[in-house]
Parts: structure tokens; sequence; C-alpha cells
């Protein structure tokens, strides 16, 4: 991987005529099972970088279910042709061996505080497991020390992890990865389903039932850009309605620090920004979504 995307580096830098500007990366750090969400976050990659690199590696590390591990779709050659449209130049798929050649690892990166709460308490160790493998992934892409273009280095992340967002731009200042996290907004399917590898492992009864997550998110959106009280427990009424859906978590929290805001005094008018945040089980499925909140 460091050589090939040095020597694209290289031949970028090389065919412009301002050779002082630097040269750019993108990586795109997936598990596979690509759709139009990662796609969105290539393409701006692609937009924004002179090469770009998609890595597919299902991490075993962040699943706490060995079953959900097992059933994660594996679909390597349409991810590879999907990158490639979608503008990638490199895809690098490592194998488990590679990336964890003493099996698993003995030092983590914790995620601290950030990462027992909302995913973290219903999932313990995702998000230490998550940043087992980014910690590596963000050195794997970095532009090689051997590179003789001067580099920028780039990596894209979606808001529909917004937990794991926040968590990997902590880890990036936390830690000095001389790397700018780019988060890229979630994309819904048309009905409002927020697009996800294991969608597919929804029945057509569960899909309708799962609208229920971004109609609360939306009733969120609508009320706070109108700087009305959010009332969150309506959003809380609207998913219990539906007998299918199994509320996780529904929380208002501050975008960076994910701290809960507080809107115990239901009559507050909404102002500044927030973050709603959304988890439900759905027939076998776990879902999560969430909704940017401004006052207009
Ligand atoms: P994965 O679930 O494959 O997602 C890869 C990236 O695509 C993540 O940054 C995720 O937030 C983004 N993404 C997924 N669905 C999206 C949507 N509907 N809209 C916008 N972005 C979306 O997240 C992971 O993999 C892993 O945890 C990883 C970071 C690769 C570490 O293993």
């Amino acid at each position: 991987l460091k050589a090939a995307s040095r020597e694209l580096l290289e031949s970028a830098a090389g065919s412009r005529p301002d050779r002082a500007r630097p040269a750019s990366l993108g990586l795109v750090p997936t598990m596979g099972a690509l759709h139009a969400g990662h796609a969105t976050l290539i393409r701006q990659a692609r937009a924004e970088n002179d090469v770009v690199v998609v890595t597919v590696f299902v991490n075993r590390l962040q699943f706490d279910d060995p079953a959900d591990y097992e059933r994660y779709p594996r679909t390597l050659d349409a991810d590879a042709a999907l990158a490639g449209e979608a503008g990638a130049d490199l895809v690098f798929a490592p194998g488990e061996a590679e990336v964890y050649p003493d099996g698993a690892p003995r030092v983590l990166v914790s995620a601290g505080d950030l990462g027992t709460r909302f995913e973290g308490r219903s999932r313990p160790g995702h998000f230490d497991g998550m940043l087992a493998v980014v910690a590596k992934l963000l050195h794997y892409g970095q532009p090689d020390a051997g590179t003789t273009v001067p580099t920028r280095y780039r990596a894209y992340f979606g808001q529909k992890d917004a937990q794991q967002l926040a968590i990997v731009q902590r880890l990036v200042k936390d830690l000095d990865y001389p790397v700018d996290i780019r988060p890229v907004p979630i994309v819904r399917a048309e009905d409002g389903l927020a697009l996800s590898s294991r969608n597919q492992f929804l029945t057509a009864e569960d899909r309708e039932a799962a609208l229920v997550l971004s109609r609360a998110l939306f009733l969120m959106k609508e009320r706070a850009e109108a700087r009305l009280p959010l009332r969150p427990d309506d959003a809380v009424a609207l998913i219990e309605s539906d007998a299918r859906v199994e509320l996780d978590y529904f929380e208002v929290v501050d975008p960076e620090t994910l701290e809960v805001l507080a809107f115990n005094c239901q009559d507050t008018p909404f102002t500044g920004t927030g973050l709603a945040l959304v988890a439900a089980r759905v027939g076998s499925v776990r879902l999560i979504d969430n909704m940017p909140l401004t006052d207009g």
C-alpha cells in the first residue's frame, strides 16, 4: 500500500505545474458491503484529494456479538467495483493475519468515557475494538516518510456513526495523528432510512417499522429549527408506538462531548446546537441513526 500510494502521490505532484503545492491523500476506512453511503465518502475524498485509498476490513475486534461478525456481508469484488466507480485509486483489503499478526493486540487505545455511553453501553468493547483497527489504518494510509513531495493527509468518516466519529476525532487530537478527519453527512434512502450494510437483513415489515426512527429524528429537527421545545418524550412515544421496534436509547446530546443536554425542562425553547441519537432493535437487526439539530 505504501509503495503504491507513494507512486501515485509523486506522479500526481509531478504532473502539475505548481509542484510546491502539497499532494494529498484521502483515506476511506470501511468494512465493505459498500453502498451509496460509502460511495458518498469516496466521492468526497475524490473531490478533495489527488489520491484516494479505500480500505476494506471486517474487524472482528469491534463485534461484541460473534454471530453478527459471522454473518456480516463480505462482497469484495462488488466493493472494488463500487469503490472504483466512486473514484478510488486503490482498494486495500488486508487479511486478518496482516492486521493482527499476533492475534488480538495486547495493547489497546481506550475510548475512555466516550466509549462507555450509548453504543458503548449496549456494545461493551465495541469502541476500543474499533480504535484498535482505526489507529492502525490511519498509520497504513499515512503518506510515506520517503515521499519526496509535500503531502496532506485526510480521512473520511460518516456522521451515520456519530459516536465513532467523535471518538476518532478525539483519537487524532489526543494522540496527535497528523491527519484531518473529514465528517460526511448521513446518506438516507428516499423513505428516510439511513443506509447501512445491515439493512439487507430487515424483512419488508421490519424495514417499514424502522422508519419510525428517522421520523422521530426529523420531528426533533423541525422543532429545533422552529426554536420550539424539543420534547424528546414525543419522539420516544412515536418510536415505542410500533411494537416491532425495541428502543435502546433516544438522547439529545452535545455534538462534540456527547454529554446529554438537559431537556428535563420540557418547555424551554431550543437554542444552539444538539445531536439527537437513537438506537433500536428491529427484527434481528440493531439500527442506529442520528440527526444534527440547529436553531434555524
Ligand atoms: P462501515 O460500517 O463499513 O462504515 C464505513 C464508513 O462509512 C463509516 O465512516 C460510516 O460512518 C460511513 N457510513 C456508513 N453508512 C453511511 C451512511 N448511510 N451515510 C454516511 N456515511 C455512512 O464504520 C465502520 O465501517 C468501521 O467501524 C470502521 C471505521 C471501518 C473501522 O472498522
